[in-house]
């Protein structure tokens, strides 16, 4: 029988001893909680794919992000579910919209907590794609101006970063410029920028009443099987002015998180989406799975793959936890 000199487990004896060699320390710093605005008053409906999220109207809004505030999560995203829909998805850049109302509310009363604006056309057109269409094609390049007017719109609300999720190409540039233009160059840019065409969206579509009403998001959002497309999306926004950039979803995508992380030198988020959220609430309800456990274990090992910022629907709950 041989005796085994070197130990691993010697740096995991105690307590002490495994906060002393701990790698990773998830803090409630690193995440960003996701609200979405309804329009009207005195509206907190639970939605029902996401257990726990609600449908707010903007003055709740507010309440849910002085709840995020007070447990240290330095930042919200705020998503908009318009009162009209067309073609052109015109309420997306509307200052009477609930989302800049509820940005400038929210801005108003919580000025240190950072607001960042989810910037596309999917919940506010009748066909619920990201861009608009010309001759029954998307036109990528129309869709740039208009995605341009929204990313102002929220600016001029009181947005401190938007962030285009269209994943139209170009649109970072024709944002940076708009803004700067506009006198808003303190104003930055979180670009979804490796965005996959993914079924873990299935929950948003449903709270953010944006799924596509023919076809899908295949021709615009990338291919779950490729990684490095991934870095060469990344590398553009970043040329074209993207301070952070967000890989999403999170889980299936590590690697991708990992390879952002080691080849690039600004911020990187992680979207931990809907699906992803839908997937844990659902066991712990059956009581398959210890929810508290799952959560601090799944975005300590997001934090571990290379994201400084984790935007997630758990943020409240693993604040609390922290
Ligand atoms: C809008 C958008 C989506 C998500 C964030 N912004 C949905 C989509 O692209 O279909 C997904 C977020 C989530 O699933 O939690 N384009």
């Amino acid at each position: 029988m041989i005796t085994p000199y070197i130990r691993p487990q010697r740096l995991r004896v105690s307590a002490g001893v495994r906060a002393m060699v701990r790698e990773t320390q998830l803090s409630p710093t690193d995440l960003v909680y996701p609200i979405f605005v309804v329009p009207g008053k005195g509206v907190k409906n639970e939605i029902s794919a996401l257990p726990g999220q609600y449908h707010l109207s903007s003055e709740l809004a507010v309440v849910a992000a002085r709840e995020a505030y007070e447990l240290g999560i330095p930042a919200v995203i705020v998503f908009g579910l318009p009162e009209y829909k067309d073609g052109r998805g015109s309420s997306a850049w509307d200052a009477a919209s609930p989302v800049q109302q509820a940005i400038g509310r929210i801005k108003d009363e919580l000025p240190e907590l950072v607001v960042i604006s989810d910037v596309c056309l999917c919940q506010y057109t009748d066909h619920g794609h990201c861009g608009i269409f010309k001759d029954g094609r998307l036109d990528n390049d129309a869709s740039l101006g208009i995605l341009g007017k929204v990313a102002l719109s929220h600016a001029v609300a009181g947005a401190d970063i938007v962030a285009p999720s269209d994943m139209m190409d170009g649109r970072v540039r024709e944002i940076r410029q708009t803004l700067d233009d506009a006198g808003y160059s303190r104003i930055s840019v979180m670009s979804y920028a490796a965005k996959y065409a993914s079924a873990f969206y299935g929950p948003f579509r449903e709270a953010a009443d944006s799924a596509p009403q023919f076809g899908d998001r295949r021709s615009y959002q990338m291919d779950p099987a490729n990684a490095m497309e991934a870095l060469r999306e990344v590398a553009l926004d970043i040329e074209e002015g993207a301070d952070f950039v967000i890989v999403k979803p999170a889980m299936a995508y590590m690697d991708i998180i990992r390879n952002v992380r080691n080849s690039f030198n600004v911020p990187v988020a992680a979207y931990n989406v809907s699906g992803e959220y839908a997937m844990v609430k659902a066991a712990a309800a059956q009581g398959w799975i210890d929810e508290q456990k799952i959560v601090i274990e799944t975005l300590t090992g997001i934090k571990r793959a290379g994201a400084k910022i984790i935007i997630t629907y758990h943020a409240l709950a693993a604040a609390r936890w922290l």
